[in-house]
């Protein structure tokens, strides 16, 4: 077994970057990137002036261009091998005080998307804009290489010069945690299979010991005696043991209810006996992507320190068909107790989840609870890859969650539940069904998780199949893994559950 599985690799992190204060005498030797500040009428500071000067006006000119042309907050244009200057280019970033952060991040991620291998030096001045700056060239500065055999360590630092480095460094500090967070989720996902085993993601979650979380990883004996046989019912044909691990961050006031975040950790998803058709199939190492963010927020946390208890628990299996998978037609008694009628084995990660939702009320009596899954191709047919489905039994948290979704500019909307869905579950010969037909296929696969979710925990669910991996570039981050969600439940984190 162990020698079909390749060795772990080791994970992408973010470059780290540096903090001084402005010496504009750098300007001339530096070498790879140098990235400026203009404002919307061509204002330069005076690490534009210094520039400006060794290339003899040239960038005056070219500003002066770009504002006849309309130049808007939040644009970025580049001087490319400027005379007088070592550097393979200037960055010229527009972003007055009156962008937002999202712009900044937009515009910095232009700057990082660019850089390749090269060094970057940032003078960002008195910007208020600088941290976010900052965030945005190293989110986007990620590059998935692992298993390239050519693939050249990036050796470029990023260097940021403002007029108050501590001030600036400190402001950058938990986003970097964040950013760090997010490279997590992007390795975890963007991963094949065949690395990304059931045993391959716990250790890696395992090895988050090392940064203050408490992690336990419960092998299929526990999970038995636990009852969680929906959960083992997906896992049962694969060769690789399901497991599920629990994270806990204890930053929080001791006994505090946690924060509970659960995800869905298909390693990859055949379809089981319900086989899944070739074409695209490669598609489904991504499908442990719930797991992938909850990791990813737990990281986070962790390496800012939040004030706040937030527990992460993932279920992680292999969907595979073999002589020992489910059947369609099977029935499986869930943790809960109640029992489900298996007719489609591709509907597999709800039944993974509602034994994990069960054990994380059982056990930890949670605030509330989120859980992440890429659970069903309809929210893709509904959404795009624009927004992922948000369900929740609980107005106030919903609202609060998608507000800070929309702060981080990670698309989220809301989708309908109600009794006439869940009525579709019901089955002739079990307690419930575990598919509802094809109309209103993303709601019908919250409905089942609702039913494993007590009254009076407020719940929300965001079904990520849209979202978690994408084939073209976003503004932050490159084609393939997005690390969608790991801003948005960070600051929800940081907005609800932090104490001052
Ligand atoms: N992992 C898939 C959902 C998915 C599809 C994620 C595309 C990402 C991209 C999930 O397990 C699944 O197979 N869902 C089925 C449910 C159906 C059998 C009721 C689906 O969406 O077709
Ligand atoms: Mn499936
Ligand atoms: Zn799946």
């Amino acid at each position: 077994m162990n020698d079909i599985i390749e060795k772990a690799s080791p994970m992408t992190t973010p470059t780290s970057v540096t903090f001084a204060n402005t010496d504009i005498d750098r300007f001339a030797q530096a070498s790879g990137r140098v990235a400026i500040l203009v404002g919307t009428e061509g204002q330069l500071d005076i690490s534009g002036r210094r520039v400006n000067r060794l290339t003899k006006g040239a960038l005056k000119r070219a500003i002066e261009a770009k504002v006849d042309a309309g130049l808007k907050p939040g644009a970025v244009f580049t001087l490319a091998y400027p005379t007088g200057m070592e550097a393979e280019a200037v960055d010229v970033i527009c972003l007055p005080r009156s962008a937002s952060a999202q712009k900044a991040r937009a515009a910095g991620a232009q700057v990082g998307k660019k850089r390749g291998k090269s060094e970057i030096l940032m003078a960002l001045g008195n910007s208020k804009w600088a941290a976010d700056v900052t965030l945005g060239v190293v989110l986007r500065d990620y590059q998935f290489q692992d298993h390239k055999t050519d693939a050249e360590p990036r050796t470029g630092a990023i260097e940021v010069m403002c007029n108050d480095p501590d001030a600036v460094s400190a402001a950058a500090a938990p986003l970097l945690a964040v950013a760090e967070g997010t490279f997590f989720t992007r390795d975890l996902v963007n991963e094949p299979a065949n690395v990304l085993t059931t045993t391959t993601f716990a250790e890696r979650l395992a090895a988050m010991e090392s940064i203050g979380l408490k992690v336990e990883v419960l092998e299929e004996d526990d999970l038995a005696e636990l009852g969680m046989r929906t959960l083992l019912a997906v896992g049962q044909g694969s060769a690789s043991p399901s497991k599920v691990v629990v994270m806990q961050w204890n930053g929080g006031e001791e006994g505090a209810a946690p924060l509970a975040l659960v995800g869905k950790g298909v390693v990859f998803d055949t379809g089981g006996i319900s086989l899944k058709p070739a074409a695209g199939m490669e598609d489904m190492t991504m499908d442990m992507g719930g797991a992938g963010t909850v990791a990813g927020v737990m990281r986070a946390v962790a390496l800012r320190k939040a004030r706040a208890n937030v527990v992460g628990i993932v279920g992680l299996v292999e969907n595979m068909p073999s002589g020992t998978a489910i059947r369609p037609g099977d029935v499986v008694t869930s943790m809960k107790g109640d029992t489900v009628e298996i007719l489609n084995t591709d509907a597999e990660g709800r039944l993974v989840l509602c034994d994990a939702l069960w054990y994380a009320q059982e056990r930890f009596a949670p605030a509330a609870m989120v859980d992440l899954a890429t659970l069903t191709g309809a929210i893709i047919i509904g959404l795009g890859h624009e927004n992922a489905g948000v369900f929740s039994n609980d107005d106030a948290f919903c609202n609060a969650f998608l507000k800070a979704a929309a702060a981080e500019n990670e698309g989220a909307w809301r989708m309908p539940l109600g009794q006439a869905y869940d009525d579709l579950l019901k089955s002739p010969i079990a307690d419930m069904k575990n598919i509802g037909g094809r109309p209103a296929g993303s709601i019908t696969a919250a409905q089942f998780l609702q039913r494993f979710v007590k009254d009076d925990v407020p719940w929300i669910h965001l079904d990520i199949a849209g979202v978690a991996s994408v084939k073209t570039e976003t503004p932050l981050a490159p084609k393939g893994a997005t690390g969608w969600g790991v801003r948005a439940l960070d600051r929800l984190v940081a907005d609800r559950y932090e104490t001052d």
